[in-house]
């Protein structure tokens, strides 16, 4: 019998100061009007006062848990994709299985930067198809703000903090992943980095006196490459399915900026109206901007039960992944804590 992981509880999370072109425009030289022609975005959340990756990630993963009604105790496994983790060691999933008190359980983290709910997803579906793990608490957090260079309008308008969390779950029922299409290009890292910080480029107080310890973007050759490896993977992932885009009803990109977006759109020839968008009021969040706009998808409806759902992201690396995903709570779900049985509540 085929073995499926659905998601049967999901949840964001953001930091509360928000931060707007207007204010951006006193850093450095840049405008609302530029920014919201060049990139869509409006505002977007930067962490303050004890906020962290971590506490990020925990908040999304309260509500994803509630929603999917378990208890610490019904988490075998925790799965946590960001490439800013909270300290280099321990991974950032084990801070966040401490502070939720899920005891017994795995954690680890993984690194693809924005394409890493897809690609995280993509590793916890095969986990649960393996036997691995019944159900995984799986969270997507970035603060990119902590790479940020605040004096560099190519890039410090363009990115946000922000967390968001899926509770997956064994079922013989078709709802999750279908399929998913993943790549990376290592050969061009340039394009997207932050040069030092790890064992290659260690931050002596030479390296922190230059800007090898932001981020650093080819935004032109980005926009391009990301244009292409998102229509190219998503089709792939279709192909895997067994599926055409005519079987799609809303695709969820990596909100990067609205112009790549729609140029993908474009290519894909489908109408803008059925790609969810939500960069206008967070930027680019990295991991965390799928399952954010699947988490505000639902909540306006606009993704129900039974609903094929295109993803699509890429990011750092290079990489780039792309999924098919039946979103839907199976009506038979697996005992959790307390409970011989539940049955499907209306979402
Ligand atoms: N405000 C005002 N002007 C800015 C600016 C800002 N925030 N950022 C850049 N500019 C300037 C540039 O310096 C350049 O000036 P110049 O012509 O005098 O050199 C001018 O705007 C045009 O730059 P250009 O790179 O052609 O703009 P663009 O239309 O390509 O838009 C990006 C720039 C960064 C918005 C766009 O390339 C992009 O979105 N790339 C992808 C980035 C991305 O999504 N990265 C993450 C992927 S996961």
């Amino acid at each position: 019998m085929a073995l499926y992981a659905a998601i049967v509880g999901w949840g964001m999370s953001v930091p509360t100061r928000v931060v707007t072109n207007a204010e951006l425009s006193t850093l450095v030289d840049t405008s609302d009007e530029w920014i919201q022609s060049r990139t869509g975005i409006r505002e977007r959340h930067i962490i303050s006062n004890g906020e962290s990756t971590s506490t990020l990630a925990v908040a999304a993963s309260r509500d994803a848990m509630a929603m999917a009604g378990v208890t610490a105790a019904d988490i075998d496994m925790v799965i946590v994709a960001t490439f800013t983790p909270d300290r280099p060691l321990p991974a950032t999933a084990c801070r966040v299985q401490a502070a939720l008190g899920i005891t017994n359980a795995a954690a680890f983290d993984i690194a693809a930067a924005c394409s890493g709910f897809v690609y995280g997803l993509t590793v916890a579906t095969s986990l649960i198809q393996t036997g691995a793990a019944k159900r995984i608490l799986f969270c997507a957090t970035d603060v990119v703000s902590h790479f940020v260079n605040w004096t560099d309008r190519n890039t410090c308008v363009l990115f946000g903090d922000g967390a968001g969390a899926v509770i997956l779950e064994a079922t013989d029922q078709p709802y999750g992943l279908l399929s998913s299409d993943l790549g990376a290009a290592g050969d061009r890292e340039e394009l997207l980095m932050v040069e030092a910080g790890g064992t290659c480029l260690p931050l002596t107080p030479d390296v922190l006196a230059t800007d090898k310890r932001f981020l650093t973007m080819n935004g032109r050759e980005i926009f391009k490459l990301a244009v292409r490896a998102m229509e190219v993977s998503s089709l792939a992932a279709l192909q895997k399915a067994n599926l055409s885009l005519a079987d799609i009803a809303v695709v969820v990109p990596h909100q990067a900026n609205r112009r790549i977006i729609e140029a993908i759109a474009e290519r894909m020839a489908v109408p803008i109206q059925q790609f969810y968008i939500n960069v206008e009021r967070y930027g680019n969040t990295s991991a965390a901007t799928i399952p954010m706009a699947l988490t505000e998808a639902a909540a306006e409806g606009v993704i129900q039960h039974d609903t094929n759902i295109l993803l699509t992201a890429f990011g750092g690396g290079l990489t780039w992944a792309s999924a098919v995903v039946r979103w839907g709570v199976p009506v038979q779900r697996l005992p959790v804590h307390g409970q011989a049985k539940t049955e499907r509540s209306a979402e």
